[in-house]
Parts: C-alpha cells; structure tokens; sequence
C-alpha cells in the first residue's frame, strides 16, 4: 500500500515536471509551435512589424514626457532568463521611471522591466523594422497603467491598452558608450549562470541616458507582447532614431548563454507580424521629411548641372567672341 502510494507521487510529480518543461519549452527555432499552448500567439494584432512608411498616419499632437527617467537609480534587479536578459524595476513607487504624455492619453505608466532583443550578427538583432532595416539590437522599456491599476500583473489582466512598450533601437559604432556600462557589465556577469540567476545592479542607473537623442520622432501602435503568451491590447511606442553602444559592448550580448540549452541566447527575436489593417500613427513628418530630403539632393544636383553648363555656354561665347574679334581685326 505505501509502495503504491508512493509510486503515484513519483507518477505525478514525473508528470508535473514534465508539465512544467513544456510550458517552457517555447524556442525562438519554432516560432510556429507557440499558439499550440498560448492562443493568444495567433490572434490578429500582434508584434513585431515592420513599420512601413506606407502606413503611417500623421499625429504631431502625440508627445511622450518622462519622469524620473533622469534619477540615478540603483533599484533593478537582473536576471538571465533563458530567453533575454531583464531588468526589474525593484525600488519604491515614489521614484519609478513613468512616461506620461498625449501619447499615452495622459495616464501615467510606470516601468516595470527592461530587457533586450540581439542579434549573433549585427545585421539581424531587432523586431520591429523600421522600411525593412534591422537593428542589432532593440530594447524593450515595459509599463503599465499606475494610475488606474496597483500591479503590472493587474493591469495586464485588464486587456485594455494598459500596458505600453517604449522600444529602442541600438547602432554599433567602435567608441563604447560610457552610459551603458552599468548595463554591459552587469550582461558579462550573468553570461554564463544558470536559468533566472539574478543579482542587483548595485550600480546606479540614469535610464535617460539609455534613449535616443530626438525622443520626439516615434511611432504608436497597438499590438501584443514579443514573447509568448503573446498578450494583445499592448501600446507600443517605437523610436525612430537609435541609440549605441560600442562593438565591445555588444559583444557582451553575443556572449550570454541560455543555460538549458548551453547556446547562446541571441538572435532572440520574434518573425515580422501582419499589419491587419492595423494604423501606424507618428508623431513627425516620416514621408515627406524623406520627400523634402530627396528634393534637397535633387535641388543641389540641378545647381551643379546648371552651373556646369552655364560654364560651358560662357566658355563657347568667349571662344565665339575671339574667334570672330580675330576674324574682324585681321581683316
Ligand atoms: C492623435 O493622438 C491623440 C492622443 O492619443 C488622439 O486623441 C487623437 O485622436 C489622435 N489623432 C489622430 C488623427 O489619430
Ligand atoms: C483588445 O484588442 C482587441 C483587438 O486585438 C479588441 O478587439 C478588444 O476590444 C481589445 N480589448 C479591450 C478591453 O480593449
Ligand atoms: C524562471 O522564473 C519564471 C518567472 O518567475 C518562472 O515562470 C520559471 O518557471 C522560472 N524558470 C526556472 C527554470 O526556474
């Protein structure tokens, strides 16, 4: 009888496990295979997307503000996840990194996580594209509505755009970038431990640093989260220009190892998702900006024929003006 009941433990707790592993065991390999045990993965409005200039609309009333994003800050958590590297948010709700604005209709959301997308190869990194170019790397600043919800969890369940994504892009460049330090450093240490080790970051962190220069130019949209469960009504806020980091830094990413499967964790980034009709809104002239600039080339390459062949015409007159004073003055 003890054997008996002893067995059905080990039965269950085999099946359990086996339970837990493949809930797990989504890959990047087999992007398919994720809408098998998450839904959610094949609905309609999903992430990522190219952001093609063909579907944008034109919303320059739409700002982001930040807050506290420009406190030093030491209160972040890192964990090695198996699938990116993540930054949480640990400190008090008094001093949480918020964005604010008319793009996310005035309500505040506060930061819960930061984590990265990379590439093996910096010419493949990014999720969203921006007219088909990929970035080597693509940060991912997630929040949610504090004003309206007490958790990040609780607000997630409210599928109601109250979780908001503000994406960054990453150039590489042979100078490192001294603000990313903190962050690069605490990547080198978690290369190699083993899956959801985490430690502090101990250092401390001014997150502005981490945005591009023009924080003006983005795109807003509505979409999902990159990763299963693929969670939808997620506002996405995506920068045009890109931040970067140096090649040494970079190569810090390319190092850190998914402890399950002993390789590493780049190329971590989900396949392009369809449109769907969805609208793109940007908060700057994208279509035209590019227009004016061809028009600029365009106005500079006429001046330059003109002024060839005006040059040209003057040389032919003064020949014509020698020639014909010769013809006269000899005669
Ligand atoms: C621009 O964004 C604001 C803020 O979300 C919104 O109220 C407005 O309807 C948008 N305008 C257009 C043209 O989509
Ligand atoms: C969530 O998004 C779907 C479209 O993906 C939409 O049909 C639904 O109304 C949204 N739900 C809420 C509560 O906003
Ligand atoms: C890692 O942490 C996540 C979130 O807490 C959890 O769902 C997952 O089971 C953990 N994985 C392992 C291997 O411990």
């Amino acid at each position: 009888m003890n054997n008996k009941v002893m067995q059905f433990i080990i039965i269950l707790i085999i099946l359990l496990n086996r339970k837990v592993d493949t809930f797990q065991k989504w890959t990047y390999d087999d992007q398919k295979a994720w809408s098998i045990d998450n839904k959610e993965c094949s609905d309609h409005y999903q992430s990522p997307i190219n952001i093609n200039p063909n579907d944008l609309i034109l919303n320059d009333s739409l700002k982001i503000e930040f807050h506290n994003y420009n406190q030093p800050s030491s209160n972040y958590r890192v964990t090695n996840h198996g699938h990116s590297v993540q930054f949480d948010y640990i400190g008090d709700s008094i001093m949480v990194p918020m964005i604010t604005g008319s793009a996310l209709n005035g309500k505040e959301f506060a930061l819960q996580q930061f984590h990265f997308h990379w590439g093996l190869e910096p010419k493949f990194g990014s999720e969203h594209r921006i007219d088909d170019h990929i970035y080597p790397i693509e940060m991912h600043l997630v929040h949610y509505n504090h004003d309206e919800y007490q958790s990040f969890s609780q607000a997630l369940q409210s599928r109601n755009e109250n979780v908001a994504v503000l994406a960054i892009f990453f150039d590489i460049q042979n100078k490192n970038n001294p603000d990313f330090d903190v962050i690069s450093e605490k990547i080198q240490h978690l290369q190699t431990t083993h899956t959801n080790y985490s430690i502090d970051l101990q250092d401390r962190l001014i997150l502005q640093f981490l945005l591009p220069k023009n924080i003006r130019n983005f795109y807003r949209y509505h979409g999902s989260f990159t990763t299963p469960p693929c969670t939808t009504n997620v506002t996405w806020l995506v920068m045009n220009q890109p931040n970067e980091i140096g090649f040494i830094q970079y190569e810090k990413f390319k190092n850190v190892i998914d402890h399950k499967s002993g390789k590493p964790i780049g190329n971590n980034y989900r396949q392009l998702q369809q449109l769907n009709g969805r609208k793109i809104e940007c908060s700057f002239q994208h279509h035209q900006q590019q227009q004016n600039n061809n028009n600029n080339n365009g106005d500079h390459s006429n001046k330059s024929i003109s002024m060839i062949i005006i040059l040209v015409l003057s040389i032919i007159d003064l020949l014509a003006f020698l020639t014909l004073s010769k013809f006269y003055m000899f005669k």
